[in-house]
């Protein structure tokens, strides 16, 4: 049966990056008897440009139905005075929550070729392979009330609202202790219960999601500005981290830059499995953003987009060798010294976003045979 793929390239660096991605799977549909279906729509600022929201019910649908959503970028100063319920960003929300993609797995990896890249010390960095699990459907992002209220008295009020259930707790950190017990074995939960009920509330599930059913897991916990702290001192010392939307969104931007660039990091967002065919919806995405400032001109750095397909092989379609072996051409590309300007070093060779494809994809056929 063919896989369907989804692509949303969206605005900015997103079509550039998602370009190399297509090649691939061209070459995998070509050579390697892989069965891939690609279908495209809009999201973010083209989709408002084309039909006045920031993803039509058209491409919702098509979302919703295929086995695995390819996402790129979205937003751009171009869009920056739309209306916030079609802002670019609503199409990728409205992505995540209708879906129900509330697992949201950000590994953070320091190829050794980059170590000198990041802005710590190669040392604290190197060797760094660590796991946030952010909670992707609940929290501040969507708690209602969600307003701006005028008060009548030439003031406004702000209004979000943090909000989470036990069972959004639960299977968040369930999601973090299976992935650590094919990793390191630890977790590190991060809230703010010094402060914030919800806080209090993810500390207790956390603690008693452990204790019931993965006791076999070493669990801690963190403030999660404490948390923030520790990630940039001594981010070895962490394996799986689990926290909530928002410290998720920051923490992961932070765990990125240690690995060198923003221009690095993929990302997987996760459902629940179904109840009978045992199948999770999923969308895959770099964690960096659409670059406004560099897009177009061919230099983006595509690995992050190409590792979030990595990731979309191996965990919706099991396909583990391929996964493997594209993450491989990846660090044997950087070991080649072959970068983009956003992780360029002394000695190495600047390419733009097709020749980096093109370098990897070149790894990915030998390292396929
Ligand atoms: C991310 C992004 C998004 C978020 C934006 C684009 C809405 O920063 O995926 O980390 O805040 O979740
Ligand atoms: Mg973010």
């Amino acid at each position: 049966m063919a896989k369907n793929l989804f692509l949303l390239p969206g605005d900015g660096i997103g079509p550039e990056a998602m370009g190399e991605v297509r090649k691939i799977i061209a070459h995998m549909n070509d050579a390697m008897g892989a069965d891939f279906a690609l279908d495209e729509g809009l999201v973010g600022g083209c989709a408002y440009d084309a039909h006045g929201a920031a993803i039509s019910e058209e491409d919702m649908a098509k979302a919703m139905a295929a086995d695995a959503v390819l996402f790129g970028a979205v937003g751009g100063p171009k869009w920056d005075d739309v209306p916030y319920e079609v802002r670019p960003e609503a199409g990728l929300l409205r992505l995540r929550k209708d879906m129900e993609l509330f697992a949201n797995l950000r590994p953070a990896i320091c190829y050794p070729a980059l170590a000198n890249a990041s802005s710590l010390k190669p040392e604290l960095v190197e060797g760094l392979d660590i796991l946030i699990i952010r909670e992707l459907t609940g929290g501040v992002y969507f708690g209602e009330p969600k307003t701006i209220t005028d008060l009548g008295n030439g003031q406004k009020r702000a209004i979000d609202t943090q909000v989470y259930d036990t069972y959004e707790i639960e299977r968040i950190s369930s999601v973090a202790f299976e992935m650590a017990r094919t990793r390191s074995n630890r977790v590190c939960s991060m809230e703010k219960r010094n402060v914030m009920k919800s806080g209090v509330l993810w500390n207790q599930v956390v603690t008693a999601t452990h204790k019931e059913k993965y006791s076999d897991v070493k669990l801690d916990h963190m403030l999660a500005d404490a948390g923030g702290m520790q990630l940039v001192r001594a981010p070895k010392q962490f394996d799986v981290i689990v926290t909530d939307n928002l410290f998720g969104d920051m923490l992961s931007d932070v765990a990125a830059m240690l690995t060198g660039s923003l221009g690095m990091l993929p990302s997987a967002s996760l459902g629940a499995p179904d109840a009978k065919t045992g199948k999770r919806k999923a969308l895959y995405e770099p964690v960096h953003g659409s670059a406004p400032d560099i897009a177009g001109k061919g230099i983006a750095n595509p690995i992050a987009m190409i590792a979030s397909f990595a990731m979309c092989l191996r965990y919706s379609f099991n396909m583990v060798k391929d996964a493997d072996n594209l993450e491989k051409a990846i660090a044997n590309v950087l070991d080649q010294g072959i970068r983009t300007g956003d992780i360029m070093a002394d000695g190495a060779r600047q390419v733009g976003t097709v020749e980096m494809g093109d370098a990897i994809l070149k790894e990915f056929v030998s390292l396929s045979v």
